[in-house]
């Protein structure tokens, strides 16, 4: 059933000629009705079926419309306005799509006496450059955004009619304030028309001939693509947007000032730092359009789908580079004195988090491209205040280590992060950091947002981890690098020890006694070159399904294998896995081996407590294997699975149920029943992994034993911190697509 039975538009030209189609296509309105001075645009709709009735004159049709979309240029919204006034029906409901806001709003208060309950204004951020009904698009708002910018005063039945008309459209709806959305529109529109247009008129008054044009290639017609707009409507929109395109302007003068003086000056640094900064920002941009990127992974959704009958497992392969290493890699390059170059970083959206952050700091890094990352460094005292607040992502090692960091810095700083983030536990690096001297705030339950004061001094403390976290023990050490005396941590098991070896191999002394370490503050870094070794944590992935799928032998190269990380190597081991280390090599002060896995059967063991935090993130890929062992896997000792990225012991528990395997919850782990003598140890099923990238992977793995397909929904957060895995799986046995539905 229609939602209203006549929608009147008031000015049909390009903007308004389309909604009335995409509305009609919709079955929105019983009666289209067009108000419009222009015979041939009232001809025009009436011809293209755009409306039911046209006419030049408002009194003949406001009296009957219940919904009335003013399409005029914003200077005349007021005369619009004004002489729809009197006829008016109490129920109707007015919006328009101008694109400014303000100008519109004190229009309609000079007219009514006041902003109208039952007016909401709105603006479709679509558009072509041609103009005219003619060229009206019932698909022009498919999947393009609407603001809304309702005032406390609207009447929320007015706002709801008008979202759904919008929502019909196809478009997706948003609401901000008035004044904010006449400040983003200044910057990501206006201001790149007024430069397009100005750019033309200056070029084509230098040579009235025009010649010039003819030499002009991509980079100018891209630039000036939307010089070819309507004139008089721009004209408008600047008169009528005058103080925030002023502003704007005045920035965008300030930046080309800038860049002036790097010409003028041959100041190279400053034009790669300028150019890096922005070319970083519009990749950003393009990957959100072509939602490729972070941001939309997260609203993207992908599965994993396995097949059966793969393997077995097979080849020479190299995994993506370590998560851990990569993050600290970026954070005392960019401390260093002097220039840090990095090899092997890992290009996942956890570790680019926090490269994206220490731009945002002011630090010129360059890359990454293909694993290698430049990194010119500002020294201790050279970060500089973020415009807005730092988000990251999913990335807990960010924002953990960066507020120990951060509450050494003078200036303030919010740190902010996904869904996942905003569930995790901050109490535990927060809470010593205020012992430090540091001022922070986090949200209810110590949870993320983290609100940072800058110009705190901090002093040294000694610290008692109260769990084995390398997170907690890095952000004090970290924070440590600038209070006064000594800052010591004491581990209640060995974690990974990776902040401590970068530190030394930036030229920082990091004391090691027993189960404590400690530095001095005050001191300096001093780069150098970092050659990042594969990531074990991702390489688990490929040793389990090797030591599950009979007839496999694979080889993963350059695996960091320090000894702080090794437990999965330990534990399968123990379980009576074939692991054959070769090649074993120290680089840039961390030991790396290659890692040769050949199938044989798999035995239930009692892990060792002490292996526990060396095998942290490797415990969903060890339950699979558990699940091909023969008899039962009793883990103990391990809570902190339920603080990680999900609850990885219930989510595993619940994946494996549904998967046909036996296995008991315990607070602190569970008890698996291996099923290892089945040919097919998983039965066919649909699962969550809670957006937990290491649990999508291990029941990607899962798939090579099952007897059956395995859907696993909401694997986007795979990227951030093995993109690829997929394919890199396939390429070596696996049946596994990854679906984006
Ligand atoms: C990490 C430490 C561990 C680990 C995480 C990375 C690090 O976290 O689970 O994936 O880089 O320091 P905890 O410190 O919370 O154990």
């Amino acid at each position: 059933m229609a939602a209203i039975n006549k929608l009147l538009v008031v000015g049909l030209g390009l903007i308004g000629g389309s909604v009335a189609l995409a509305a009609r296509k919709a079955g929105f309105a019983e009666q289209y009705l067009g108000v419009d001075l222009a015979q041939d645009e009232r001809q025009g709709a009436l011809t293209l079926g755009v409306v039911d009735q046209a006419s030049d004159r408002l009194e003949e049709l406001v009296p009957d419309a219940d919904l009335i979309l003013l399409a005029v240029p914003v200077l005349a919204m007021e005369s619009v306005l004004q002489a729809l006034k009197p006829h008016l029906k109490s129920s109707a409901v007015i919006t328009d799509v101008g694109s400014c806001k303000a100008s519109v709003a004190e229009a309609a208060v000079r007219v009514f006496g006041e902003l109208p309950p039952r007016l909401v204004l709105g603006h479709p951020i679509a558009g072509k450059e041609k103009s005219g009904v003619s060229a009206a698009d019932a698909e022009l708002f498919l999947q393009r955004k609407v603001i809304l910018t309702p005032a406390e005063n609207t009447d929320p039945q007015a706002l709801q009619l008008v979202r759904a008309l919008w929502q019909e459209t196809g478009a997706e709806v948003l609401e901000m304030p008035i004044d904010q959305h006449d400040q983003v529109l200044a910057r990501t529109s206006h201001l790149p028309h007024l430069l397009a247009f100005s750019l033309v008129d200056t070029l084509a008054r230098r040579d009235e001939r025009l010649d010039i044009f003819r030499y002009a290639a991509g980079g100018f017609r891209d630039f000036t693509r939307v010089a070819a707009s309507d004139p008089i409507m721009w004209r408008d929109i600047f008169l009528a947007n005058r103080e925030a395109t002023l502003g704007a302007l005045d920035e965008f003068l300030e930046g080309v000032q800038r860049l002036r003086t790097a010409v003028a000056e041959q100041d190279a640094e400053e034009l790669v730092s300028t150019f890096t900064h922005a070319k970083s920002a519009r990749d950003y941009f393009t990957a959100l359009l072509n939602e490729t990127g972070y941001q939309t992974m997260q609203n993207q959704t992908i599965n994993f789908v396995t097949q059966p009958g793969a393997g077995p497992v097979q080849g020479q392969i190299r995994v993506p580079g370590d998560k851990s290493i990569s993050h600290r890699s970026i954070m005392l390059g960019a401390l260093a004195e002097g220039i840090t170059r990095v090899k092997g970083f890992l290009e996942g959206e956890d570790a680019l988090a926090t490269l994206q952050t220490f731009r945002d700091l002011g630090v010129l890094i360059e890359g990454p491209h293909n694993g290698e990352v430049t990194i010119h460094g500002v020294g201790m005292q050279g970060l500089k205040a973020p415009q807005d607040p730092l988000y990251l992502g999913n990335s807990g090692t960010s924002m953990r280590l960066l507020a120990g960091l951060l509450a050494a810095q003078n200036f303030d700083c919010e740190l902010t992060g996904d869904a996942s983030l905003s569930k995790r536990p901050m109490g535990r690096v927060a809470d010593p950091l205020r012992l430090m001297g540091a001022e922070i705030e986090a949200a209810e339950g110590g949870r993320p947002p983290l609100k940072i004061k800058g110009g705190k001094p901090l002093k040294g403390i000694h610290y008692d981890l109260p769990m084995a976290s390398a997170q907690v023990k890095s952000c004090l050490l970290l924070a440590g690098l600038w209070a006064e005396g000594e800052t010591s941590v004491t581990e209640p098991a060995p974690t990974r020890d990776h902040t401590e070896r970068m530190l030394q191999g930036f030229g920082y002394p990091v004391k090691k006694e027993g189960a404590t370490a400690s530095l001095v503050g005050g001191g300096k870094l001093t780069a150098c070159e970092i050659d990042i070794p594969a990531d074990i944590s991702s390489a688990t992935f490929f040793m389990v399904a090797a030591a599950i799928t009979p007839g496999s032998d694979l080889t993963l190269e350059h695996v960091g294998i320090n000894p702080t990380r090794d437990g999965v190597i330990n534990i399968l081991r123990l379980m009576g896995a074939s692991l054959e280390l070769s090649n074993q090599r120290e680089v840039g002060g961390e030991p790396v081996a290659d890692i040769r896995v050949r199938y044989q059967p798999l035995k239930g063991i009692d892990i060792p407590e002490d292996q526990v935090p060396l095998a942290i993130d490797e415990f969903p890929a060890l339950f699979v294997a558990a699940s091909c062992a023969s008899g039962t896997t009793r883990l103990r000792g391990a809570e902190e699975l339920r603080v990680k990225e999900s609850d990885r012991i219930q989510v595993m528990a619940d994946g494996l149920q549904a998967l046909g395997v036996d296995c008991t919850v315990l607070e602190d782990g569970i008890d698996i029943q291996g099923k290892g003598e089945a040919e097919a140890v998983f039965t066919s099923a649909s699962l969550e992994c809670h957006h937990d990238h290491r649990i999508a992977m291990s029941f990607a793995v899962a798939g090579l034993r099952a007897s059956g397909s395995i859907t696993i929904k909401d694997c986007a957060t795979v990227n951030t911190s093995f993109p690829g895995f997929a394919d890199l799986a396939c390429s070596v046995g696996f049946k596994l697509e990854a679906k984006t539905v």
